[in-house]
């Protein structure tokens, strides 16, 4: 039975070009007839500057109310003095994903028709990153800080909980994929511990899924594979700072960041999951016209397969497809970002 309510979406503009691709994306589900509710919260680098909190408590909790979440993008320009580094991105990314258990991040990566080099035709890979543990946790410390003798720690927190929740929801999508093929991709030969936890696990749960193709391949030796035969992989899965560098690389091998979409997922859905285009704030182009909303339309498509819109949600992305392939191909001065957003928009 089709859903009559709509549903409540805590709205994460940010900074920079983030709140221009968000109401564009937002403008592209209007069209889809899908009903939303957006609830817009004031968090980011301005917000920041301006609240002197980077998630106030009470921010946190109505996001865990919402059915889902979607974010344009974070961050002070770049040079600016007024936000310590990383702050935001622990303090808000990271802490989101954390609290909210996050634990996949899905990230398509697929070459639309008529993209120029670098992209790659032929890549359609889906990256399941796991996305609450390694050396994301911020595990370690510093000893004899400042001095000759200092020491600096980086710890990588793998549990044997979340590597296995992590890849079975890998080999469940692989299951979908009509290639039905998986890689784990880490560094067992040098990360002995975390790569054999990620080995074992993904050997075990490998077992409870005869019709996928299960593989392994070192991280270095995928970003050559990524390149010379971007057709070797389907379903990749892997650990959160690998997947963090490796789908930057897809990105640029699919058409370019302004396309890559991310849906961080809490896949039992006992809370929202938080879409967002894989980009960041790019202040230097802000308030131009000049951004790409199709990354963050497309995580807006990501955000309504998961809301359980299917069709809406392909619709978009045929409708996505279609218009990258136009501009991609077309003449005369580029679109501008509310041109992109009401071509997809008049194709859904
Ligand atoms: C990403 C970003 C984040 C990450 C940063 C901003 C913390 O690069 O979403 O890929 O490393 O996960
Ligand atoms: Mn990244």
């Amino acid at each position: 039975m089709a859903r009559t309510a709509p549903y409540r979406i805590g709205v994460i503009g940010g900074d920079g070009i983030g709140p221009e691709v968000v109401a564009e994306a937002l403008k592209v589900v209007a069209a889809t007839g899908v009903k939303l509710e957006p609830i817009h919260f004031d968090l980011g680098a301005s917000a920041y500057l301006r609240r002197g909190v980077v998630l106030p408590d009470e921010d946190l909790a109505a996001l865990r109310s919402m059915d889902a979440v979607l974010l344009g993008a974070v961050g002070p320009p770049v040079g600016s003095k007024d936000v310590p580094p990383g702050l935001l991105e622990r303090g808000l990314l990271l802490r989101l994903r954390f609290e909210l258990d996050l634990y996949v991040n899905l990230r398509p990566a697929e070459t639309p028709e008529g993209a120029p080099p670098p992209a790659r035709p032929g890549m359609d890979i889906v990256f399941v990153r796991e996305n609450t543990e390694g050396p994301y946790v911020g595990e370690g410390g510093f000893l004899r800080k400042g001095g000759p003798q200092e020491v600096a720690v980086q710890g990588s927190l793998n549990t044997r909980f979340g590597v296995e929740r992590c890849v079975r929801y890998a080999f469940q999508l692989a299951c979908r994929r009509p290639r039905r093929r998986i890689h784990l991709v880490h560094k067992t030969n040098v990360l002995a511990y975390a790569g054999e936890l990620w080995s074992r696990v993904f050997e075990e749960v490998a077992k409870e899924f005869p019709t996928v193709e299960s593989s392994y391949d070192h991280v270095d030796a995928a970003c050559i594979h990524m390149v010379e035969r971007p057709d070797r992989y389907d379903v990749v899965v892997t650990d959160n700072l690998f997947g963090d560098i490796l789908t930057d690389l897809a990105a640029a091998l699919s058409g370019g960041i302004g396309l890559a979409a991310s849906a961080n997922l809490n896949p039992t859905n006992t809370g929202p999951s938080l879409f967002e285009p894989v980009h960041g704030a790019a202040h230097d182009i802000a308030g131009t016209g000049r951004a790409n909303p199709l990354a963050a339309i497309r995580s807006a498509a990501l955000m309504l397969d998961h809301l359980g819109e299917q069709d809406a949600a392909r619709r978009i992305e045929l409708a996505v497809a279609q218009v990258a392939k136009e501009t991609l191909t077309a003449e005369g001065p580029p679109m501008t970002t509310a041109e992109l957003g009401d071509a997809v928009a008049g194709k859904v």
